[in-house]
């Protein structure tokens, strides 16, 4: 197989995209409070905040929208949709959510009390908010490989199972009302998690009567990564690798914008018939009827369909090759990223790349800005912003291990040259990395301020 292997479909219909003048894609950048997240789309060339919801959809896909059913109770495109849960993922019941987060919240209202504690080899930070949300302490229990940028382990994203242990004797199990794992982590570095670790987490999570939700949202890619990187999987299809994961698990919640290849909406799965039914009268009071949860029939449609496109490995070999051209260029244009490329991103190690600005001046919003303004690439902060917080009993800050900047690949979006191009944008920046100044927060809210915090340069300060 070739090493990055070509675009399995051809283009059938394109969007424009425009590279803004210099002094537009500034003025923008001070419009934005210097928020990459506030910056319109127009105005970015290469979006790669995130590949959540971004990539493009399939002619089976649009077809079988053309098909939804847009009845309220019952309708076929539930069935449809039912089926192939039934099929990847086996769990006893789902429901419909309008997306990833929505599913956090229906479970975090169900099983979160204020002296819950929620393990996971990393939540995410919209996992991590819904938790917090509820009073409840989502706690990170990854191995420390994952912590070393440089280490290249196939599985940097599985659980450290001597803590996650440890945790459950301290807190005691009856505090946990359900554990977790994320595949792929995203909040990790994009890392895969190995199937050998999930049946381990799950043993764990089962000795002592936890309940274990897996947070889905890349699971194609994380079963492609087991059968190409774990012994014993190479001639399992990654279908029936993801039914072996959540076989071992009790549930599971998903936002279908990522492996699911569609624009909108998410799942939560569970074998427990009395969780299902608070479920649904959860649902009902926040999404929806339990046969659509907040999406449209034709939502439903492209969900079932891109299901089955996003476990295709000809799809998949193309999408982790896509990633590791990139992250391979990246490196040769001089830049530290976290190693290996996991399937969805490429991380950039803004920290020991700006060793210059520290942790509470945001190297990360400094190397993102440095993008935008450089190329009109857009890609998101991973790092303090998204993660320091004030520890309430000490009241000090506390900062996360990295700094990073995600550069987040939307699915059959981009081509070859377009990564290029990004290439190209950052050797500029490398060529002045001294000149980056740091960041201060001028507008920040309680939970999630990432996405609507306001900035300003420091150096624009006067003395
Ligand atoms: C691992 C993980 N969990 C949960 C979510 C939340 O999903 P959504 O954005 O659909 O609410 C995301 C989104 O990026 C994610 O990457």
């Amino acid at each position: 197989m070739p090493k990055h292997p070509a675009e399995p479909f051809r283009i059938k219909m394109v969007e424009p995209i425009q590279l803004q003048p210099k002094d537009k894609r500034v003025e923008a950048m001070i419009k934005a409070g210097f928020n990459i997240f506030a910056v319109p789309a127009k105005d970015v060339f290469i979006d790669l905040l995130t590949d959540s919801g971004t990539g493009s959809m399939s002619q089976s896909q649009w077809a079988a929208m053309m098909e939804g059913d847009e009845s309220y109770a019952g309708a076929r495109s539930f069935y449809h949709l039912k089926e192939t849960m039934e099929d990847i993922f086996g769990f006893k019941f789902f429901v419909p959510t309008h997306q990833g987060r929505a599913a956090e919240n229906i479970i975090s209202a169900l099983m979160v009390k204020p002296d819950s504690c929620i393990p996971s080899n990393m939540h995410f930070d919209t996992t991590y908010a819904n938790i917090r949300a509820r009073g409840g302490s989502p706690v990170n229990l990854v191995n420390d490989r994952a912590f070393i940028p440089t280490a290249t382990d196939d599985f940097k994203g599985n659980m450290d199972l001597g803590k996650l242990e440890s945790f459950i004797q301290d807190v005691g199990a009856d505090h946990i009302p359900f554990g977790s794992i994320t595949i792929t982590n995203n909040a990790g570095g994009g890392q895969p998690v190995s199937l050998e670790n999930i049946k381990a987490v799950s043993k764990i999570y089962r000795k002592h009567g936890i309940p274990f939700f897996i947070d889905a949202c890349r699971y194609a890619e994380n079963s492609y990564f087991i059968k190409t990187r774990e012994p014993g999987y190479a001639d399992k299809s990654t279908k029936e690798i993801a039914r072996e994961i959540f076989s071992l698990a009790d549930g599971a919640w998903m936002s279908s914008k990522k492996d699911a290849l569609v624009n909108i909406g998410g799942f939560l799965a569970m074998n427990d018939e009395e969780l299902y039914q608070n479920v649904c009268n959860e649902l009902i009071l926040r999404e929806g009827f339990p046969t659509y949860g907040g999406l449209a029939g034709r939502d439903l449609e492209a969900i079932a369909t891109g299901l089955r496109e996003g476990l295709d490995e000809a799809y998949l070999a193309y999408r982790i090759g896509q990633t590791a051209y990139l992250a391979e260029r990246i490196q040769d244009a001089g830049f530290p990223i976290i190693l290996p490329p996991g399937g969805h991103a490429i991380y950039i190690d803004a920290g020991a790349l700006l060793p210059h600005i520290p942790q509470h001046e945001f190297p990360g919003q400094a190397l993102a800005a440095a993008l935008y303004i450089e190329g009109g690439v857009r890609g998101c902060e991973i790092g303090s912003i998204m993660f320091a917080h004030e520890d309430p009993e000490t009241g000090e800050m506390v900062y996360p291990k990295l700094e990073l900047v995600r550069l987040a690949i939307p699915r059959r979006m981009y081509t070859q040259s377009h990564m290029d191009y990004v290439v190209e944008v950052l050797a500029e920046i490398a060529s002045k990395k001294e000149t980056l100044s740091g960041y201060r927060i001028t507008y920040e809210p309680r939970l999630l301020r990432h996405f609507t915090a306001r900035f300003e340069p420091i150096q624009l300060q006067p003395a």
